[in-house]
């Protein structure tokens, strides 16, 4: 914490989360506790995260949101809700308002869960500034009623959000469990989602009745998920986790009137790592996908494959991008046994990341 004179401020630096097995549905709105138990990995804060800046002084009339440096003209109903249970928590009166000042690395509601990071980091530098009690479970609350998704990125590694109790999340297993395990982020589309995940989820419960057979399924692939991972079998990890995105989006489709947050591109790519899987001869996965509310994928591949891999995205998807160009392996390899059509300059960009460790205070 800096202190100049009667200036207080705090930086928080989070990463989002993607969800192996997704949360959608809430069954209290106002302090968003889930329909069902979800499970998550936190990325590396090296790529994609968010910083936030919470400062306070006794000169402070208002509560005041910078987002990249422009001043809001009002703070969101959920950040305001953040700010007054922190107030309530508080026992210091000295501290009225706040500033909150917030910077993402990467492009907002485009489904790469950029609201668990902003909330996150946000929670964690409130819950320092103001020396609150508990202050993991309280970050994870705050984060909570900011962004239900933002109360995983709270922690590292591997985490559960529990839907019973009081609905906090936990690691399950710290970043060094699994190291091998990367990310790659393929960025087909960075535009705003026509449909936000707290409207649409909304609209799930209201309207669809496959919603409710797949709360019925969530428990169990946790449990098999979990135990995929403690034994780092990639197969049934990918299995499960890949089934999981699916069974979200046919849900999102059977919501009305329908949300559908795939496009062409992504469903090329669910075709193209079913086929890249397929030329192993162990029949050993190398890639599965996850697709939260957007329609860029998140991989996740073992270390080995990460090459051959990166190969296969530059014979499909070549790019006249530099960036891009950069990423993509040097090795060229043989994909003439995958029939699908090459869909040059697919792709906005590349994330390669792994899984991190948590949010720092910076
Ligand atoms: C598809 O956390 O963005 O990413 O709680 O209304 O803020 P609110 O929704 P949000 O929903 C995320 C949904 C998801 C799946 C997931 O992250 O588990």
């Amino acid at each position: 914490m800096s202190d100049n004179s009667d200036c207080l401020s705090v930086t928080c630096q989070a990463s989002p989360n993607i969800a192996l097995i997704k949360y959608w549905g809430k069954r209290n709105e106002e302090l968003i506790l889930p329909d069902n138990d979800s499970l998550s990995i936190t990325l590396d804060l090296g790529e994609l995260h968010s910083d936030t800046t919470v400062s306070t002084s006794s000169s402070m009339t208002c509560d005041t949101f910078y987002f990249d440096g422009i001043q809001q003209t009002k703070l969101s109903k959920r950040m305001q809700k953040v700010l007054d249970e922190v107030r309530r928590r508080s026992k210091n009166d000295q501290i009225k308002f706040v500033e909150i000042r917030s910077h993402n690395t990467f492009p907002a509601s485009s489904g790469l869960a950029s609201s668990a990071s902003a909330y996150a980091s946000l929670a964690i530098a409130l819950t320092k500034l103001f020396n609150l009690e508990n202050p993991q479970s309280t970050a994870a609350y705050l984060a909570r009623i900011g962004s239900g998704s933002a109360v995983r990125s709270v922690y590292g590694g591997f985490v559960r959000w529990s839907s019973e109790g009081e609905c906090l999340s936990s690691c399950i297993y710290p970043v060094e469990h699994w190291p091998e395990l990367r990310l790659i982020i393929l960025i087909f589309n960075s535009s705003k989602k026509l449909v936000s995940s707290t409207d649409a989820m909304q609209r799930t419960r209201e309207t669809s009745t496959l919603f409710q057979a797949r709360l019925s399924t969530v428990n169990d692939k946790i449990e098999k998920l979990i135990q995929a991972i403690k034994i780092k079998d990639f197969n049934t990890f990918a299995k499960i986790v890949m089934m999981d995105s699916s069974q979200f989006h046919a849900v999102c489709m059977d919501t009305y009137p329908p949300v559908i947050y795939l496009n062409e591109q992504s469903k090329h790519l669910i075709d193209l790592v079913h086929a890249f899987n397929k030329t192993d001869e162990n029949e050993t996965m190398k890639v599965a996908y996850t697709f939260d509310a957007g329609p860029n994928p998140f991989c996740f591949i073992r270390e080995e494959h990460v090459d051959e891999f990166l190969s296969l995205l530059k014979h499909f998807y070549s790019s006249n991008n530099d960036n891009i160009h950069k990423q993509v392996s040097n090795i060229d390899g043989n994909f003439s046994s995958i029939n699908l059509p090459i869909m040059a300059n697919a792709l906005e960009r590349i994330v390669l990341t792994k899984i991190g460790s948590g949010p720092k205070i910076i």
